[in-house]
């Protein structure tokens, strides 16, 4: 893994195995803090639900990520509890609404959501954007971390820190 700071803002990683993107969800795990929400984008297998794998494990939740079969959203205990939503199957921006979110991340949860570009209008306009994309071989991904509000440039910051002092 490896990462660099992009502009001012923004972050990319490289991740070179599906452990990597694991560990950086684990990292990113002991980050978040109630009501943190991120919006993941990019083609199906790009690592989107692997991060939120990590993400769990970095929560210590009572169970580990998987991609979604059924459900829109799940909702995973733990100290802080985790609502990951996979948007993928949404047939219309009309089953958004009844799902009230803004109401889950009043619940002091953080929320991770898959194919989320039908719920932005639902939520806060403060968020992280994470672009994942294929990179040069089969097991490379780039990840890039694009914050909007203060709180997602902290985040960042603190993502900058931790990577830089736990990678040989
Ligand atoms: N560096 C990598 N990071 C994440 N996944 C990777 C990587 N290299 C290969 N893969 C594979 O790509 C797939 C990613 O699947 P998944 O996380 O479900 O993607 P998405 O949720 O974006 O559709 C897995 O089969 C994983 O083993
Ligand atoms: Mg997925």
């Amino acid at each position: 893994m490896r990462v660099a700071k992009e502009d001012k803002d923004r972050i990319r990683i490289w991740s070179d195995s599906p452990a990597d993107t694991e560990e950086l969800g684990v990292i990113l795990g002991g980050i978040l803090q109630p009501r943190d929400l991120f919006f993941l984008s990019g083609e199906l297998g790009s690592g989107k639900t692997l991060l939120v794998r990590g993400i769990t494990a970095g929560l210590y939740s009572e169970e580990l990520a998987i991609s979604p079969t059924f459900a829109l959203v799940h909702r995973y205990a733990g100290e802080l509890p985790l609502y990951h939503l996979d948007l993928y199957r949404l047939s219309s921006p009309e089953e958004i609404e009844p799902l009230a979110l803004e109401e889950l991340l009043e619940e002091e949860a953080a929320m991770v959501i898959e194919w989320g570009e039908p719920a932005k209008e639902a939520l806060p306009a403060s968020y992280m954007q994470v672009e994942f994309f294929r990179g040069e071989d089969e097991n490379q991904r780039v990840i890039s971390f694009l914050p909007y509000g203060e709180r997602y440039r902290m985040i960042n910051h603190l993502l900058l820190i931790k990577l830089i002092t736990l990678l040989p």
